[in-house]
């Protein structure tokens, strides 16, 4: 048994299934979703199996939620049901995605070793009845899940319907960080990795502030509750949420490596939660260990723009894949539970966000769940088959989704190509949450959005990467809030930028290094030369402040005191904090040019800086549309698609040539999709 948080990530072993990003079964498109027989009498069983296979369910996520059932007591295995319900399956020819269970201990194991149970910061142990309720350093619990993923790998690795192994589900949905002794002893060991000794940690962290200089490692501890209004040291917090991320990974790699040895030859996902409402976990490093990338994605029912924000999401889960094939495996197919208000899906969309995934690289769509519950904290959660039964909307839609989605199988395996690339970095998104910024109106995630949905209005795609990432073939590269950027990622930038390309780069980017220290000089020290400006003080605006800019742009939440030295001003403040000063500069860099927005743009003001940024570099839309019609095009060799989603109200016509998979209709020059409706044309002679 491995002691919590001692192998390092490189320890872990490579895999002959790992980056390969293909289609679990080419010409196929899955459709399923989370199935929990556990829940329900026997006799349901045979009317799911009928059901599922009049909606043409291809994928079945199976036991997520079962420890206690398949190991009722510490030692005593009751996986025949389990056999039952998989042999049902493959009898029907529905795949089974199959849980390793572990994602949320049965109650005799924290019963039996309370220090398992996770602390929050403030010292208070989190306790079971809900979910998810483990220290993830925990001995006891590895030891546990391990015993368990050996039984289940030897019984069922084999199992014909086998076609997935998924491990743990969410990993950090509801335990992130754990602030316990035995985190403790693991983020010191942690540390030492990585700092070596006492003397970089001491360095690292800058304790010579505030009296926090360590004399020994035993010192250090996790960044637990302090004083009212004085904050933890930045980069201990920091380093905690890498430490929580990283020891995340472990216990997924603990499960991984016993699956890779008694099954090899089945694939491994785990569900990741690629979103811009989830920062727990690095999945820049996570990806790298999961065979199949697969993510989750929930509507935000409460927002309009919900389905601009799904479409980010489906592109970084692509990016996640490198550009290759990916899972959505878990939506909901109509309301969830867990939000103040939950409205059900309006007729049509549960079909536009399956289409909207496929269209932006997706090779499957999987719900939570199959069967609502009747019973549990989820039972106002949609299913596919609802608590109304089959005489209903939602199951109508589904059995049409499953016809419409086995005839798409074509596309599977095809690549959405973009010019367009936009940095995504956890590290960034963490170290802009810490505390004592200049302005807490400034969130990581708030300008990766603006400007991905200025593009997605125009129909361009974007694909989203990691700092560091090859840029060469792109001939944008949009850098939003890089708050924390290292000499690599900044020099990746500089070098694209002088070989050609056009990179923009939005206000509190480039401010510290990978340790939080501020970078010296003036702001925005890592990119200062490569915008050829200079800021010598931020100027955040109050609530409710705005500013105008010179050609009518409002703007709020930041300004900032810029010269320019050898950039241009492309838009200069007409009032505020810093009026004359330049808020949006342009800069002739080697072959290319860096653009920089130092101000938080309204949405015209964005599109309009995108627009000219677009004219320079010639990038083209998938097809020309309007604001609210979605389009993407896959293509496979010589093959491709135009995926077409009309979220407005009104109907839209897009040029297109070529027969549409949806209604079987032939498209000679342009295409008429309906409000609300879709249409995936297999292209002849595009454009
Ligand atoms: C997910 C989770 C599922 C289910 C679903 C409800 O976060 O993985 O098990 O709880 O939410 O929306």
């Amino acid at each position: 048994m491995t002691a919590p948080g001692t192998r390092g990530l490189l320890d872990s072993q490579p895999s002959n299934l790992l980056s390969v990003r293909r289609p679990l079964r080419d010409g196929h498109v899955e459709f399923g979703g989370d199935y929990n027989p556990e829940q329900w009498p026997r006799e349901v069983w045979d009317e799911d199996l009928r059901l599922m296979t009049e909606a043409r369910l291809t994928l079945a996520t199976v036991g997520v939620f079962s420890w206690a059932q398949l190991e009722p007591e510490p030692g005593r295995y009751e996986l025949d049901w389990l056999a039952t319900v998989l042999d049902g399956l493959h009898a029907q020819g529905i795949g089974v995605d199959l849980a390793t269970a572990t994602a949320s201990p049965p109650p005799w194991l924290t019963h039996r070793y309370p220090e398992a149970l996770p602390v929050d910061h403030e010292g208070r142990t989190r306790w079971p009845g809900a979910r998810q309720a483990y220290c993830p350093s925990s001995e006891a619990w590895r030891m546990h899940a391990v015993a368990l993923v050996e039984q289940l790998a030897v019984r069922f690795g084999a199992h014909p319907a086998v076609r997935l192994w998924h491990i743990g589900n969410e990993y950090g949905c509801h335990t992130s960080r754990c602030y316990c002794d035995t985190c403790a002893v693991g983020f010191r060991r942690w540390l030492l990795r990585k700092y070596s000794d006492l003397d970089g940690i001491n360095r690292a962290w800058a304790t010579a502030f505030w009296s926090q200089g360590y004399s020994d490692v035993g010192e250090i501890l996790p960044p637990r509750l302090t004083p009212d209004d004085a904050w933890s040291n930045p980069t201990q917090q920091l380093d905690y949420r890498r430490f929580a991320s990283d020891t995340l990974l472990d216990e997924f790699l603990l499960e991984r490596d016993v699956l890779r040895r008694l099954s090899p030859d089945i694939p491994i996902t785990t569900n990741f939660m690629a979103m811009t409402r989830f920062n727990q976990v690095d999945y820049w490093r996570w990806v790298k260990e999961v065979d199949v990338v697969s993510t989750d994605y929930y509507p935000e029912f409460a927002d309009p723009f919900n389905h601009v924000e799904a479409a980010l999401s489906a592109d970084l889960t692509r990016g996640l894949a490198g550009g290759g094939s990916w899972l959505l495996m878990e939506t909901s197919p109509s309301a969830v539970n867990w939000q103040p208000r939950n409205p059900a899906k309006k007729p049509g969309a549960l079909q536009r966000d399956a289409v909207q995934q496929v269209a932006r690289g997706a090779d499957g769509f999987n719900v939570f769940q199959v069967r609502a519950s009747l019973v549990g904290a989820e039972k106002y959660h949609s299913g596919l088959i609802p608590h109304a039964g089959t005489d209903s909307r939602l199951w109508r839609e589904t059995v049409a989704l499953g016809s419409l989605l086995a005839r798409l199988g074509e596309v599977a395996g095809s690549r959405v190509a973009a010019e367009v690339a936009l940095l995504w970095d956890y590290d960034a998104w963490w170290a802009c949450e810490l505390d004592s910024h200049p302005s807490v109106d400034v969130v990581y995630p708030d300008r990766a959005r603006a400007l991905h949905h200025a593009l997605w209005d125009r129909g361009i795609s974007v694909d989203v990467v990691p700092p560091g990432a090859p840029l060469h073939d792109y001939r944008i590269v949009l850098v939003p809030t890089l708050y924390l950027a290292t000499d690599e990622a900044a020099a990746a930038i500089r070098d694209f930028v002088a070989g050609g390309g056009h990179a923009l780069i939005t206000y509190f980017s480039g401010i510290v290094d990978e340790h939080d220290h501020v970078r010296p000089g003036g702001y925005p020290g890592a990119f200062r030369d490569l915008l050829g400006i200079r800021v010598e003080e931020f100027a955040p605006l109050l609530a409710d402040q705005s500013v105008k800019l010179d050609d009518g742009t409002v703007a709020d939440i930041w300004t900032e005191d810029l010269r320019v030295e050898s950039a241009e001003a492309v838009r200069t403040y007409v009032d505020g904090p810093v009026p004359g000063r330049p808020a949006v500069t342009r800069h002739a860099y080697g072959d290319g040019v860096a653009w920089y927005v130092a101000t938080r743009t309204d949405r015209q003001g964005t599109a309009a800086i995108l627009e000219r940024v677009v004219a320079e570099t010639g990038v083209r839309p998938a097809a020309l549309t309007t604001p609210g019609v979605e389009v993407t095009r896959r293509r496979r060799d010589e093959r491709s698609w135009l995926f077409i989603l009309n979220h407005t109200e009104a109907d839209a016509v897009i040029p297109a040539n070529g027969v549409d998979l949806v209604s079987g209709d032939e498209a000679v020059g342009e295409i008429r999709v309906r409000a609300g409706e879709v249409a995936v044309v297999r292209e002849t002679g595009e454009e």
